[in-house]
C-alpha cells in the first residue's frame, strides 16, 4: 500500500515538473490524481478496508502526499501563468516607434495655383469674381457681343453646339452681358470671371480644345483706354516680374473698340524666338479692348453716360510662363512626375 501510494506520489510529481506544458495539461494531471475520480482520490475511499491500526498511518501518508501535489500544482499554475503572460507579451508588442502610415498628400495643379494667383492680385485691385455657366446660349456667347448670327468674326472661335441656340462657350465673354443684367444700368462694375471654354481648335504645345479664360470687365464714369493700360500692366509686373516686356498690339474683336491683344516677351528663350513662341519672341496672353457701344446697349447701359474696358486671358499661356513650362498638354496629362513638383 505505502509503496502504491509513493509510485503514485513520484509519477505525479515527474508529470507535473515535465509533461505539464499549459495550463490545461496541468489540469488534466490535477484531475488525474486529485479530482474527484482521480488515483489518490480512489486510495483515500477504500481505507475503509484497512485495518483499524493502518489507517491513521496509511491516511497521514495520502493526505501528506495529497497536500504535497496540491501545492506543487498551485506553484505550476504560477510558473505557467506568468510565462503565458510572458509570451503573450512578445508576441503581440507593438512597437510603438515605428511611423505611422501617412496618406499622400495631392498637391494643387499649377493651373489652379496660377488662377488663385489672378485672383489675388484683382482682388486687391478691388474687383469681384464673377461665375457664368459653360454650356451657355447663343446669345449671351456671340450676338450680346455684338456678333449676330453669320457675323464673319464668328469664324475665329468655332465651337460646340449642343443645339442651334446652346453651346460650349468659346470664351468668357459671356458672363460681360449677365453681370451687366444682373446690375441696375449704368451702376458700376470691377469684376473678373475666371472659368473653362471650349473651342474647335488645335492640341498642340500652346492650343487645346479645352482651356481656362480669365475675363475681366470695368464699366464706370470716364473710363478710358489709360485704366485698361494701367490695369493690366499692374497685373502683368505683380505676375512675371517689374522687367517682364509688355506689348500693346492692335486687333480686332467686335465687342471692343478700339482692340489690343497684349503679347510679353517669351520667358522660354528670353525672346529670341523658340518653339513656344514660334520663333517671335512674344507669346500672346490676352485680347482686350474699350466695350463696344453696342454691347453696353444690349445690356441696358447708356453708352453716353458710362464707359468701360474688358480683357480676355489664357491662364494655360499665364501657368507656362509663370512656371516655365514648355508644352500646354502637360497641364491635362495627369503624370504625377510633372504635377508633384507644384
Ligand atoms: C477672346 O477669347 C476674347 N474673348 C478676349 C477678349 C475679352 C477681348 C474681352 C476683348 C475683350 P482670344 O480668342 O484671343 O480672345 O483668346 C484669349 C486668350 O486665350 C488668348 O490670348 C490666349 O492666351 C488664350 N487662348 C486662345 N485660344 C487658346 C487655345 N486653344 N488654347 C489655349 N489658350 C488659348
Ligand atoms: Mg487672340
Amino acid at each position: 500500500m505505502e509503496k502504491q501510494i509513493e509510485e503514485l506520489r513520484s509519477n505525479a510529481i515527474a508529470a507535473i515538473d515535465k509533461a505539464a506544458k499549459s495550463l490545461n495539461d496541468l489540469n488534466d494531471i490535477r484531475v488525474k490524481y486529485l479530482g474527484k475520480k482521480g488515483e489518490l482520490t480512489s486510495i483515500l475511499r477504500g481505507m475503509g478496508k484497512l485495518s483499524a491500526e493502518d489507517r491513521p498511518r496509511i491516511g497521514q501518508i495520502v493526505n501528506k502526499a495529497r497536500q504535497e501535489l496540491e501545492d506543487l500544482i498551485a506553484e505550476k499554475n504560477e510558473q505557467l501563468k506568468q510565462e503565458e503572460l510572458e509570451t503573450r507579451l512578445i508576441n503581440e508588442r507593438i512597437d510603438v516607434t515605428l511611423p505611422g502610415r501617412t496618406n499622400p498628400h495631392g498637391h494643387i495643379h499649377p493651373l489652379t495655383l496660377t488662377l488663385l494667383q489672378i485672383k489675388e492680385i484683382f482682388m486687391r485691385m478691388g474687383f469681384s469674381v464673377e461665375e457664368g455657366p459653360e454650356i451657355e446660349k447663343d446669345y449671351y456667347n456671340f450676338e450680346a457681343l455684338n456678333l449676330p448670327k453669320d457675323h464673319p468674326a464668328r469664324d475665329m472661335q468655332d465651337s460646340f453646339y449642343i443645339t442651334e441656340d446652346i453651346l460650349m462657350r468659346s470664351q468668357t465673354s459671356p458672363v460681360q452681358a449677365r453681370t451687366m443684367e444682373a446690375h441696375e444700368p449704368n451702376s458700376p462694375i470691377r469684376m473678373i470671371a475666371p472659368g473653362r471654354v471650349y473651342r474647335r481648335d488645335d492640341y498642340d504645345a500652346t492650343h487645346s480644345p479645352m482651356f481656362t479664360q480669365v475675363e475681366g470687365m470695368v464699366i464706370d464714369k470716364g473710363i478710358s483706354l489709360a485704366d485698361l493700360k494701367g490695369t493690366l500692366e499692374t497685373f502683368l509686373k505683380q505676375t512675371f516680374g517689374p522687367k517682364v516686356k509688355v506689348r500693346f498690339r492692335p486687333s480686332f474683336f467686335p465687342f471692343t473698340e478700339p482692340s489690343a491683344e497684349v503679347d510679353i516677351s517669351c520667358v522660354m528663350c528670353k525672346g529670341k524666338g523658340c518653339r513656344v513662341c514660334k520663333g517671335t519672341g512674344w507669346l500672346e496672353i490676352l485680347g482686350s479692348g474699350m466695350i463696344h457701344p453696342n454691347v453696353l446697349k444690349m445690356s441696358g447701359y447708356d453708352p453716353e453716360q458710362v464707359s468701360g474696358f474688358a480683357f480676355g486671358m489664357g491662364v494655360e499661356r499665364i501657368a507656362m510662363l509663370v512656371y516655365g513650362i514648355d508644352d500646354l498638354r502637360l497641364f491635362y496629362d495627369n503624370d504625377l512626375r510633372f504635377l508633384k513638383q507644384f
